[in-house]
């Protein structure tokens, strides 16, 4: 059991960034990545659809007899969690929202909270509810911010239209006397964003994503389950379901290394 790896998946390519905090902690562990980059984005679409595909992901990576699956994507993780839990018992499935949540109320002093995400993110309300089941007397906002998607993926984090666009989306919301003090960064591709949200939201916000504390919740359920690989470190693999090109071109940046066009497999994962 412990030399099976861990599947994760996501929309596309932002979910690397959750890859790389696991491959970081746990340098040991096998990886399997899905990026459905096919029906990307699932940010805008509704709980129904996004539920179907997360199914669809989930059930394609089972040929690879993993250990654990880790729903990297907000979007998934905030409507089909419950579904894939329930599903694959007693596989271990985690999501990004709980660990986000957590490291938002680790982070905050007073306990006034921002979430960023996209629109099916912020319309399903999980992160709010992930929050009060932490922190009841928490207050949360939030914002669905779903051009910095576009951002990201184009490579644009920085510079006069990441900031002109994270000002107009983040200014008001800090402007307030008792504004949030920490800002939860809800979506996949906006840790690549940092530079432009912090300007926007104040130097003195503390930003917090999902990726590390996701990475810590990975290897406690390994450590509690004696799971753990101990054989020496085996390169990734990833699977993309179009354009492996610019998986590996655009996934490179998120993952913060190089992937080449032939190390991704292209998979079709529709029914
Ligand atoms: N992976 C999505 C998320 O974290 C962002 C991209 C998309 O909309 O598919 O919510």
């Amino acid at each position: 059991m412990s030399d099976a790896p861990i599947a994760i998946f996501d929309s596309g390519v932002g979910g690397l960034t959750v890859a790389a905090a696991i491959a970081k902690r746990l340098p040991n562990e096998r990886l399997v990545y899905l990026g459905d980059t096919a029906r990307l984005p699932y940010g805008t679409k509704s709980a129904d659809t996004v539920t179907r595909y997360a199914v669809q992901a989930t059930r394609a990576l089972m040929r690879f007899e993993p250990k654990m699956v880790v729903i990297a994507c907000n979007t998934a993780s905030a409507v089909a969690l419950p579904v894939l839990t329930a599903a694959y018992a007693p596989l271990p499935v985690v999501g990004v929202v709980e660990p986000g949540a957590r490291a938002a109320v680790d982070a905050s002093r007073g306990g006034a909270i921002a979430v960023i995400a996209t629109e099916g993110t912020v319309k399903g309300g999980a992160y709010v509810r992930a929050i009060h089941a932490l922190k009841p007397t928490a207050t949360v906002v939030q914002r669905a911010c779903p051009l910095f998607v576009s951002l990201a993926e184009e490579g644009w984090t920085e510079g006069q239209v990441a900031d002109l666009t994270a000002e107009r989306y983040l200014t008001d919301l800090f402007a307030a006397e008792d504004a949030p003090d920490t800002l939860v960064l809800g979506c996949t591709h906006f840790p690549v964003l940092r530079g432009p949200i912090t300007k926007a939201a104040g130097g003195t916000v503390r930003l917090v994503d999902s990726a590390a504390t996701t990475a810590k919740e990975v290897d406690r359920i390994l450590e509690t389950s004696g799971t753990k690989r101990t054989a020496s470190p085996a390169p990734p693999k990833f699977l993309a379901t179009d354009a492996p090109e610019r998986f590996a071109r655009v996934g490179s940046r998120f993952f913060g290394a190089e992937i080449a066009p032939d190390q991704v497999e292209l998979t079709d994962i529709a029914p």
